[in-house]
C-alpha cells in the first residue's frame, strides 16, 4: 500500500505484543523475516525492542528491505517526552530510523477533560519534528477514533499517514474507516485474530473447511479484502507461515458478508474509556 508520506508499507505486518523479551522474541522476528514479513511492529510498552532489534539483525535482511513500526508510550504524550521517547526506541532498536512511528493511544476526555485535545495536538508536533529530522520516514495514529482525530486532522502540517486500531469480524469500526478513507490514511489491524478468539468461530470453521484453508488464514484475508493491513502475532514457526500465506486465494462476496455478520466482539481496550 502507497502512503501519503510517499513510502510504500508491505501489505500484511508481524505483531510482537506479548512476545517476552529475549529468546523467544529474538527467534521469532527472525523467523517471521525468513517466512517472508517484510514488516515488524512493535512498540516501547511491548519491552521488547531490543529483542526485535536483534532478531532484525540476525535474519541478515538488509534493513533498508525492512518496515519497522514503533508507537510513542502513553506516558511520553507531549512535545519533550515524545522525541525522547523516539530516541530511546531507536537506540533499543539498534537502527538510525523507523519508518514509522505512532501515538500509541490517544489522550481521551475521561482521562484528561478539556486538555485531551491539545495534548494530542502537540504530541502530533512532535512526531511532525521528527519526520523533519529524518528519524522517522511516516507518522501516523493508533487508536484514534473519529473524535481523537478530528483535532490533529485540523492542524497537522504532516498528516498521519496510518491509524493502527482494533479490527476483526464483530469490530468493523465503520467511522474510523470513512475518515480515515477520506484522509488517504492507511487502516492497520491489531488482534485481527482477536487474541485468537476468532480461530474457534463457527461459522469460520465451517469456511475454513470448505475453502481448505485454516481459520486464521480465513479471517486474515477478509481483512485484507476490506483494504485493512492486517498485523498478526506468534511465536510459533508453522503459524507465523500459516499466517503469512494469505495472497493465493480470494474470499467471495458471500464469504465476505457471512464474517462481516458475526456478532459484535472486542477484546483489548476502547481508547474513550481507556485509563491507561
Ligand atoms: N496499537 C495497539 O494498541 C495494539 C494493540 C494490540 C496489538 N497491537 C499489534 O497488533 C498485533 C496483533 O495483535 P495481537 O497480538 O493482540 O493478536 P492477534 O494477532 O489477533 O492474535 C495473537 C494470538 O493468536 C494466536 N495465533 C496466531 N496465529 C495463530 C494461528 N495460525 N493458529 C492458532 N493461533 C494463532 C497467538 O498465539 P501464539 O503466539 O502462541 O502462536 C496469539 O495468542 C500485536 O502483536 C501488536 O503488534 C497493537
Amino acid at each position: 500500500m502507497k502512503l501519503s508520506s510517499g513510502y510504500t508499507i508491505p501489505d500484511i505486518g508481524y505483531g510482537t505484543f506479548k512476545t517476552p523479551d529475549g529468546e523467544i522474541c529474538v527467534n521469532a522476528v527472525r523467523e517471521a523475516i525468513a517466512a517472508g514479513y517484510t514488516h515488524i511492529d512493535t512498540a516501547a510498552v511491548y519491552h521488547n525492542e531490543v529483542s526485535v532489534g536483534e532478531g532484525i539483525r540476525q535474519s541478515g535482511k538488509p534493513r533498508e528491505e525492512l518496515f519497522v513500526t514503533s508507537k510513542v508510550w502513553n506516558t511520553e504524550r507531549g512535545y519533550d517526552k515524545t522525541l525522547r521517547a523516539c530516541e530511546k526506541t531507536l537506540k533499543d532498536l539498534g537502527m538510525d530510523y523507523l519508518d514509522l512511528y505512532l501515538i500509541h493511544w490517544p489522550a481521551n476526555k475521561l482521562q484528561f477533560g478539556d486538555k485531551a485535545a491539545s495534548i494530542n495536538v502537540d504530541t502530533w508536533r512532535a512526531m511532525e519534528r521528527l519526520a523533519d529530522e529524518k528519524m522517522v520516514r511516516s507518522i501516523g495514529l493508533s487508536n484514534f477514533y473519529p473524535q481523537h482525530m478530528e483535532p490533529v486532522l485540523a492542524t497537522a502540517n504532516i498528516p498521519p499517514t496510518v491509524d493502527q486500531i482494533e479490527f476483526h469480524p464483530g469490530l468493523l469500526q465503520k467511522d474510523t474507516l470513512v475518515i480515515c478513507r477520506k484522509n488517504n490514511i492507511v487502516v492497520e489491524a491489531w488482534s485481527p485474530l482477536g487474541r485468537g478468539h476468532l480461530l474457534e468461530n463457527p461459522d469460520i470453521a465451517d469456511i475454513a473447511g470448505r475453502r481448505g484453508r485454516s481459520a486464521s488464514q480465513i479471517i486474515l484475508r477478509w481483512v485484507i479484502q476490506n483494504n485493512v493491513l492486517p498485523l498478526v502475532k506468534s511465536v510459533h514457526a508453522d503459524r507465523i507461515r500459516e499466517n503469512f500465506n494469505v495472497f493465493d486465494f480470494e474470499l467471495t462476496p458471500e464469504e465476505m458478508s457471512t464474517i462481516a455478520a458475526l456478532p459484535d466482539a472486542r477484546f483489548g481496550s476502547n481508547p474513550d474509556t481507556a485509563e491507561f
